[in-house]
């Protein structure tokens, strides 16, 4: 924000020599208390450099800073605080938003460079669970951050379409599957085998054989094993396209674990060649003692691939092709380990790169406090979830709109969005409890909350004729609050990418609903005369980052609901 800019470098200039203008500005916050001012800058640092106690410097500054641009400047204990000019700041910050529309708060500041996004990455022939909708969306959050910041976003589906289940699926589709049956509910039917074959297997040990040959079989390329597991893929693929299509979230890539069953010996070829192989129990291992870790397995006893071999070709596929400067993993903090192990073994194999790597982990999704389970056939379908939800809202419109045009298409936007927006709004870290109700709510910290409050201000723009003509703008007591929070946009998008945290943009969007919707009920937005001009704009301003705010998570907002 410029005004911050200005208030550092009048700072700067009062602390010659004893600060510069970067590290005032990482010092600058917002006041807690509205008649503390707009910004303050707290003394401490400076009363350590001068041995002065920080209230008498704070004085001392107040009296010699430059206070031209200022409405206000004063000390309050070891605090500087100032009070913009309001007029000045609303006219320069709406004024902005009306030249760069949606472009408002971008910035190039990763022009020409690659962040790959690894998220998603369900199971193939397994439901696709919360905890993968989870890495969607935040993943998807992540990747239009990157791109309002000018880089290229590489969105990755790391499917899990290979390892030793897939021979027990064929196993059990070969005893007790049926095309039809398959063909019908694929997610399900294959779900179902899987879970008899476990059952099956404890009272009949041989399947377990069974199941290994034929994973043998796929790995050997067996025409039959090899085009089971292609229809498996095809038909849950399909299934997952179902869920995107819902969340308009699209891959430029599914290359899947399968995809590196070529690319692997090179990696182990590269391991024993610098001698950091070793054997453990028959398999091969890279040890991690310095790291402080367990060994990562990279060849089991039987010659068999793992989860991390695959990871380790795929991290250096990546890099090789996209030349990341970036390599981001959106997966669960279950896999903490994991990816702690990829980055120490890339960094053993002598890749400079291994510090671009990043896990961005996150917490469980629970019901009632209790962790959702895939096992023993307790789950919960995504599709449901995402189906139900659209079904709450649709009836909600029923009840409040029955005349809104396009009332399915407004319903998919709601019922979607809340759950997106649901899961975005908390540190991505903290566990979530899933309540379609709470999330569907309108009132509160959700996403049709502000989905309303868009709503509502394309409502005022229409019915008060709103025309851009560049005039002046007066700022209202009563729309200050609403201004302070349009500047911080830029900033905020800025902090939520460099902290991986949609949520920032998730609780700012709130922040702005809740401070446009104050303005609204304290100002007839629409009465004739002199200030029906500046509280338009005012409110087309807001609807402009409101939907702008809703777009980087990766919801939707409907002008009508
Ligand atoms: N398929 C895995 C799972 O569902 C997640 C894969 C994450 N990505 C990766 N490159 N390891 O647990």
């Amino acid at each position: 924000m410029k005004n911050k800019n200005m208030f550092a470098a009048n700072l700067q200039a009062v602390f010659e020599g004893y600060m510069d203008k970067e590290e005032i500005l990482q010092l600058i916050e917002v006041p807690k208390q509205r008649d503390h001012g707009d910004l303050a800058f707290p003394c401490f640092t400076m009363a350590q450099h001068l041995r002065k106690s920080p209230g008498l410097i704070a004085r001392q500054a107040a009296e010699s800073m430059n206070k031209e641009s200022f409405e206000k400047v004063e000390a309050v204990g070891p605090y500087v605080n100032v009070f913009l000019n309001k007029q000045q700041t609303a006219n320069e910050v709406i004024g902005e938003i009306f030249d760069k529309q949606q472009d408002y708060g971008a910035s190039v500041a990763g022009q020409g460079e690659v962040i790959t996004i690894d998220m998603s990455s369900p199971n193939i022939a397994k439901p696709f669970s919360l905890g993968h909708l989870r890495s969607t969306v935040i993943g998807n959050s992540l990747a239009l951050l990157a791109e309002k910041r000018g880089y290229t976003a590489v969105r990755i589906n790391h499917l899990g379409d290979w390892g030793t289940q897939f021979g027990k699926l064929i196993a059990a589709y070969k005893r007790w599957g049926s095309k039809e049956q398959v063909s019908r509910d694929p997610i399900k039917e294959l779900l179902a085998l899987y879970v008899r074959f476990h059952h099956e297997s404890e009272a009949f040990p041989e399947l377990i054989e069974e199941g290994r040959e034929w994973f043998k079989k796929l790995e050997d390329g067996d025409s039959e094993a090899l085009q089971l597991w292609k229809w498996f893929r095809e038909e849950s693929l399909q299934e997952f396209n179902k869920i995107y299509e819902l969340l308009g979230v699209y891959f430029d890539s599914t290359e899947g674990e399968a995809f590196f069953n070529d690319k692997m010996e090179r990696i182990v070829d590269v391991l024993s060649a610098k001698n950091l192989l070793s054997k453990s129990a028959g398999a091969q291992v890279v040890q991690l003692i310095e790291a402080g870790m367990p060994p990562c397995l990279i060849k089991k006893s039987d010659g068999a691939t793992l989860y991390a071999t695959r990871d380790l070709a795929a991290a250096v596929y990546r890099k090789e092709r996209y030349h990341f400067a970036k390599s981001l993993y959106v997966v669960g903090n279950e896999q903490s380990l994991h990816f702690n192990q990829l980055s120490a073994v890339l960094k053993k194999m002598g890749y400079s790169w291994w510090k671009d790597i990043r896990h961005i982990s996150f917490g469980m999704v629970l019901k009632d406090g209790k962790k959702l389970s895939t096992r023993k056939g307790k789950v919960v379908l995504l599709e449901e979830v995402l189906k139900e939800s659209m079904e709450l809202a649709s009836k909600n419109i029923e009840a409040k709109n029955p005349d809104l045009a396009d009332k399915q298409s407004v319903a998919k936007s709601v019922g979607v969005g809340a759950v997106v927006f649901h899961d975005l709004k908390n540190h991505r870290n903290n566990d979530i409890e899933f309540s379609l109700k709470d999330m569907l709510r309108v009132e509160g910290e959700t996403g049709p909350y502000v989905q309303y409050t868009y709503a509502r201000a394309c409502s005022l723009l229409r019915k008060g004729n709103f025309q851009l003509t560049g005039e002046t703008l007066v700022c209202e007591e009563e729309a200050w609050p609403v201004v302070k929070v349009l500047a911080e946009f830029p900033n905020t998008i800025n902090k939520a990418a460099e902290n991986d945290d949609p949520s920032k943009i998730a609780k700012y969007v709130i922040d702005l609903a809740q401070e446009f919707n104050k303005f609204y009920a304290n100002k007839r937005i629409l009465e004739e005369g002199k200030h029906k001009y500046s509280r338009l704009s005012l409110t087309y301003a807001a609807s402009v980052v409101l939907k702008e705010g809703l777009r980087l998570l990766g919801v939707d907002s409907p002008p009508e609901m």
